[in-house]
């Protein structure tokens, strides 16, 4: 039975190849301070960069840099973010970049207007905002952790290794994101297929839970064998442009909010990977894929029948003459096969995380009860050095 809930999502999408055109639209509606957000410079070497100061100029605002957010951002870059965007008395954050520049430009909205320190009040005591919220718009130049369209925003924190997210409510998602799939066509084909994998992983966090017969599970299901298709041929071609923007709309989809709707969901794979980011400033999606084969062989006895369903819909394996635990192996094993096809990490070591490293990653791992087994601190242990 689905659970109750309300649903809206307050973010407008522009998607296709002309898209950025309709920046123009967009601009009109926000004061003429605007702090463009973006990070390490991929923009300037590919172009977008150019494109977006056209558009920002020929609409005669005044443009503020916000340059160099990192993957993972941290506390000290919000910091300062911040004092940019004060200074810039900002009407618009945009965001020029991928889910760090985009969690990052909410993370100031957040805080501009508010005398607190950001990283205490969103990270650790998770309050609400309660100031003003400045507006964030964000033009996507990579898929995968759905960020252009919902309220996340993970910080990192170097000083007290801690990675932490903070999903916000609808008034900080972006008022609009650009999605223009040419524009994922510069990104490094690890980072390519980091961010495949987290889409796929944010599909199974929200998929393993629960027993009921749900539409969300069916879309997610919809979602999962798309991820997968496309990838293959994304690995194979990157710039095969069906591939490319087929998988920048499921990432989309896989983390705007819908296909948790009725859902407890589970999380815990991101909680592992997030608390071994924090020791490692690893990219995301590579953490998300070291710990998720041996925590999902060791939950799957506790949800054998929806691991059965996820082995015969998604991964297409015959069930004849097998027992549940037999097919719900297989669709594992078919999981990590085309894990290894694509080429994303398959232990935490690979990542530099070592033997040493394990009980503070069991520290930071907040533990979550949404999915099929609620783990205590010793069976986070285990997970993790299952996972070097
Ligand atoms: O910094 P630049 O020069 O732009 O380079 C970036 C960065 O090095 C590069 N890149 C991005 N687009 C490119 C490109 N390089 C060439 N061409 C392009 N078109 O890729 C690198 C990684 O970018 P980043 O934005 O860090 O990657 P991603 O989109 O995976 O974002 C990761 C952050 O998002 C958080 C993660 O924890 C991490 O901090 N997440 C946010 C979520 C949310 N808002 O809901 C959920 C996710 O689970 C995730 O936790
Ligand atoms: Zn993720």
């Amino acid at each position: 039975m689905l659970g109750s809930f309300s649903y809206k999502n307050a973010t407008k999408l522009y998607f296709g190849e002309d898209s950025l055109k309709y920046l123009n639209d967009e601009l009109p509606k926000y004061g003429k301070n605007v702090v463009l957000i973006y990070g390490g410079g991929s923009i300037k070497k590919n172009g977008i960069y150019d494109s977006v100061i056209e558009i920002l100029k020929a609409n005669g605002k005044n443009v503020f840099e916000d340059a160099g957010v990192m993957p993972n951002p941290t506390a000290d870059k919000l910091r300062e973010g911040v004092n940019i965007a004060k200074k810039a008395n900002a009407d618009l954050l945009l965001a020029v970049g991928g889910g760090s520049c985009c969690d990052y430009a909410k993370a100031v909205s957040v805080s501009v207007h508010c005398d607190d320190d950001p990283w205490d009040k969103y990270y650790k005591r998770f309050e609400e905002p309660d100031c003003d919220i400045v507006p964030v718009g964000c033009i996507l130049t990579m898929a995968g952790t759905g960020s252009e369209m919902n309220g996340g925003a993970v910080i990192t924190n170097h000083d007290t290794k801690e990675k932490i997210g903070h999903v916000f409510g609808e008034e900080v998602m972006p008022k609009f994101s650009i999605l223009n799939p040419r524009f994922t066509m510069s990104l490094p084909k690890r980072q390519m297929v980091a961010g495949i994998y987290d889409i796929f992983n944010h599909i199974c966090e929200q998929y393993f839970s629960g027993e009921d017969d749900n539409v969300s599970d069916d879309l997610a299901e919809a979602l999962m064998k798309s991820v997968i298709r496309n990838s293959l041929v994304a690995v194979e071609n990157p710039e095969d442009y069906e591939a490319r923007s087929n998988i920048m709309w499921a990432a989309t989809w896989a983390l705007n909010t819908l296909i948790s709707r009725g859902k407890s969901t589970d999380w815990m794979v991101h909680m592992l990977g997030q608390a071994a980011g924090g020791y490692t400033d690893a990219t995301h999606g590579m953490t998300l894929s070291a710990v998720s084969l041996p925590y999902y062989r060791y939950i799957m006895p506790y949800g054998l029948n929806k691991f059965k369903r996820f082995a015969v819909e998604v991964w297409g394996v015959n069930s004849e003459g097998k027992t549940d635990t037999q097919i719900a192996n297989e669709g594992l094993c078919a999981m990590e096969d085309w894990m290894k096809k694509i080429g994303v990490a398959m232990n935490l070591s690979e990542l530099g995380a070592t033997e040493d490293m394990i009980e503070g990653i069991a520290d930071a791992t907040i533990i979550l009860d949404g999915g099929y087994k609620t783990l205590n601190r010793q069976e986070v242990v285990n997970i993790l050095k299952e996972s070097l």
